[in-house]
């Protein structure tokens, strides 16, 4: 997408008020997958789920028909990086699968995903999950003002790329998040500190690492939407909604419901060999 610079929008403290209902929303409706999720489910039944429970709460999905996107949910699996449609194929033991969401409510988008682990995996996919969650809370940290977006680049890449070896995706970015699901500035996961835009309070941004395991390579396929890692190793992608304060981010979306949900879960079981 082709956008003029210093399209920049900073929301009110009663804007993010509203964005954060819309963040929580999706918090709230991964919260549900991570209740019933068990290998043998398929990402079309999630896909329902969600999408019965956002109509339940009068909000809309801010991916159906998004440029033609056919679904309510983004489902990721194992090599898929992004953009993954739901379809019939049960998810197994050992898989891991990211679920992106989004919603408008009341006119304001939440935009967030978290990656599941169904069950037993290698312990390197295990590793791969954790730094990239950590990833993403080393951003966040440096998502305050007069801070620049190379900042928030850099602590992502150098916590995956620099220390731990994985790949950084390069044609995906984060974004600015609001009354549109997609706005500027572009929040690259690499990049160079004290570069790019400065962070001004009540920026809104949408974070999302999306780390590979082996090479930052990715291809898509023929659906024009799912992203694939080129080496077929795995890929985990997460995404948080972050407004810039003045000596600590605020997070809008919540995670901790979504973990308290997957431990909880017997099913899910989440273990290692
Ligand atoms: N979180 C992704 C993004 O912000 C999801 C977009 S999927 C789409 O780009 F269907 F809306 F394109
Ligand atoms: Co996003």
């Amino acid at each position: 997408m082709t956008r003029r610079n210093n399209m920049i929008l900073y929301k009110t403290e009663s804007e993010i008020a509203q964005m954060k209902e819309a963040a929580l929303l999706v918090s709230k409706t991964l919260t549900e997958v991570a209740k019933v999720l068990q290998p043998g489910m398929t990402t079309l039944q999630i896909d329902k789920l969600c999408a019965d429970f956002i109509k339940e709460k009068q909000a809309i999905s801010s991916f159906l028909n998004y440029r033609g996107y056919p679904f309510t949910i983004c489902a990721s699996v194992n090599d898929v990086v992004v953009h993954g449609f739901p379809n019939d194929a049960p998810l197994k033991n050992g898989d891991i699968v990211s679920i992106d969401m989004g919603v408008i409510l009341n006119g304001w988008h939440g935009d967030h995903a978290y990656t599941f682990i169904l069950g037993e995996v290698p312990v390197e996919v295990l590793n791969l999950v954790k730094v990239t969650k950590e990833s993403l809370y080393k951003g966040i940290e440096k998502a305050t003002v007069n801070n620049r977006i190379g900042d928030i680049s850099y602590a992502i890449q150098e916590h995956t790329e620099i220390k731990n070896g994985y790949g950084v995706v390069r044609e995906l970015v984060g974004h600015g998040l609001g009354r549109s699901l997609h706005e500027d500035p572009q929040m690259p996961n690499y990049g160079k500190r004290g570069t790019g835009p400065k962070l001004k309070e009540n920026l809104v941004l949408a974070i999302e690492p999306m780390i590979n395991m082996g090479t930052k390579d990715v291809y898509t396929e023929e659906d024009g939407w799912t992203v694939r890692t080129r080496d077929g190793k795995p890929s985990v992608h997460f995404e948080h909604d972050v407004c810039v304060k003045k000596n600590k981010a605020l997070i809008l979306s919540d995670y901790s419901i979504i973990e308290a949900a997957e431990k909880a879960n017997t099913n899910l079981n989440s273990s290692y060999y």
